[in-house]
């Protein structure tokens, strides 16, 4: 076997964005454009070092099988000397980060769009995660893109492809490959965090039903495995559980529009299940559902700290801190308040909870986007997040709606939405960001109405509490006097023009106002949002595309 050495030139625009380099399968697919990216990569990694192991897999989408032959064969050329590669290639995000971290390796491939739709007209992903198991820090990725801003040639060995159906080993060039069951240690983590006797019997009473809709994506062979071999759920619950190269022709996406299937199950039928729930394309997103309702992902994050204390592992490390994105909504931040505990709050993508799991600060954290997790791995965990709530209605003996209410009585109800308005021009987006930040100053102090006045508008940015990195330019926040906010940002996973993501939430306390219409009762809130950033001005829009 011999290591080619090709030639090639730069691709502008190869710098990763809030969850590693998302493009649409053409763009990968089109000569050296993987390659460019991964070599750029080898360049970063210190292949010397003592930790020479790297784990690669992905969420089974269309373009993964090539790719990681591409990769296997880019790794040998580089000295890389050993790779834990999932069988079939089938990595979720979650278990990706519980390998990492369990077998200590310098890091893992995760190829992956997440939630973006896959197939031939799909997208694609390459995602590198360090030794914590987290996401890179913008220190590495600024790096890689900087090297694949100046490549000139990459390394790839000639060898032949590996058969990647079985759980054996290879050998390429000087580098071993061992193919592992992409389920197992995974599975064994979750069980040595829930009660999961407590569970089964739950779920063998036979006076609970649930539904857990895997989208035709990689928490499949995981939902088998954890509800049905480990926890006793019958295979019909478990809904699309094979994976495919398109997700069915889906949106692998767990939203109350995307998950079309499960929200009919959950609120149409005349006996709803007791519970449903849905993982995205590379399962570390979740969504939770009761009969006929659903839970906000960022209430979801602040009932799974208030009741930490139901699941005896929590119980037993306790809870040292919350932190969430910034545009996620409050909800979390008066739990903290109530338990003592700091809250921090980190500018959007899981990157940036890296060193605060890593150094203690936190227990729990999580995003509005449908993402919660904890510190037993560093990326946020799907199907962790929906059997910590099987753990709590088993504990609790209570429905989820009952759940969620009773917290709101509690802690009061951060009313909260997500208008997006996707596929809007770059020119567009970046306008409407600039006009915002040239208007800040006016912002501060100014009333609005009756009772919502401005009491801060800034450009939200983040000092890490660890390293002390500076992240700039991570949202506009106008906070009104009463709680209330507006949130404005760009997102950094699209791979067409750009999305502007405005956020609005309007904190209630009075127990008897728990149960108004969300838009109805944002309605203001959402006028005003428009009117400052002059959305349809500026975008010829009079809607958000979508709506959360
Ligand atoms: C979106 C979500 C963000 C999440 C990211 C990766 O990013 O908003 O919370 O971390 O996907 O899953 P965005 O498109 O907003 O940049
Ligand atoms: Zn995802």
């Amino acid at each position: 076997m011999t290591t080619k050495i090709i030639s090639t030139s730069p691709f502008s625009d190869q710098a990763p964005g809030t969850s590693g380099l998302r493009k649409d399968v053409k763009t990968f697919k089109s000569e050296h454009y993987l390659c460019n990216f991964i070599q750029s990569l080898f360049n970063c990694l210190d292949l010397s070092s003592g930790k020479q192991t790297l784990v690669l897999g992905g969420d089974g989408r269309y373009f993964n099988p090539e790719a990681i032959q591409i990769i296997l064969k880019m790794a040998a050329a580089n000295g890389v000397k050993k790779i834990l590669l999932g069988k079939n290639g089938i990595l979720s995000t979650p278990a990706a980060s519980t390998i990492i971290r369990k077998y200590q390796t310098l890091g893992g491939i995760l190829l992956t769009a997440s939630h973006n739709p896959g197939g031939p007209n799909g997208d694609f992903g390459v995602k590198y995660n360090i030794s914590n198991g987290g996401p890179a820090p913008e220190s590495l990725t600024d790096k890689i893109f900087a090297e694949s801003q100046q490549i000139s040639q990459y390394f790839i060995d000639d060898g032949h492809d590996i058969d990647m159906t079985q759980c054996n080993v290879h050998t390429l060039a000087n580098m071993s490959i061992e193919i592992i069951d992409p389920v197992k240690d995974y599975a064994d983590q979750m069980e040595s965090i829930f009660n999961f006797s407590c569970i089964k019997g739950m779920i063998g009473s036979g006076s609970f039903t649930m539904v857990f809709d895997a989208m035709h994506a990689v928490t499949g062979p995981y939902a088998t495995e954890i509800l049905g071999q480990r926890l006793g759920l019958d295979a019909a619950s478990i809904t699309n559980a094979k994976p495919s190269p398109n997700f069915g022709g889906g949106h692998p996406d767990p939203s109350l529009t995307t998950a079309k299937a499960l929200v009919n199950t959950m609120f149409n039928e005349s006996h709803a299940p007791n519970f449903g729930a849905a993982s995205d394309g590379d399962g570390d997103r979740h969504m939770i559902l009761g009969d006929y309702f659903f839970v906000n992902p960022s209430d979801s994050l602040a009932i799974l700290a208030a009741n930490a204390h139901c699941i005896p592992h929590y119980k037993k490390i306790g809870v040292k801190g919350i932190a969430r994105s910034m545009p996620t909504s409050q909800a979390a931040d008066q739990v903290a308040k109530k338990m003592q505990i700091p809250i921090y709050e980190t500018p959007t993508g899981w990157k940036f909870f890296g060193n605060l799991l890593d150094n203690d600060k936190i227990t729990f954290c999580g995003e509005e986007s449908f993402g919660g997790g904890a510190n037993h791995i560093r990326e946020k965990d799907g199907l962790w997040a929906v059997l910590f709530w099987l753990n709590l209605i088993a504990a609790k003996h209570d429905s989820v709606e009952n759940i969620v209410r009773k917290h709101w009585a509690e802690y009061g109800r951060n009313y909260y939405s997500r208008h997006d308005y996707e596929a809007i021009t770059l020119e567009q987006g970046e306008e409407i960001m600039a006009h915002l930040r040239h208007r800040l100053p006016l912002l501060t102090g100014t009333q609005l109405d009756n009772n919502l006045t401005i009491s801060q508008a800034d450009d939200f940015t983040y000092i890490d509490p660890i390293d002390s990195s500076v992240s700039q330019h991570q949202g506009i926040r106008i906070i009104f006097e009463n709680q209330s906010r507006i949130v404005y940002r760009l997102s950094g996973t699209g791979t067409q023009g750009a999305t502007l993501r405005i956020y609005i939430e309007r904190y209630e306390q009075d127990s008897k106002l728990h149960d108004l219409d969300i838009q109805e009762t944002l309605k203001d809130l959402i006028m005003h949002s428009l009117q400052i950033a002059e959305v349809q001005k500026m975008t010829g829009r009079s809607k958000a595309s979508n709506i959360v």
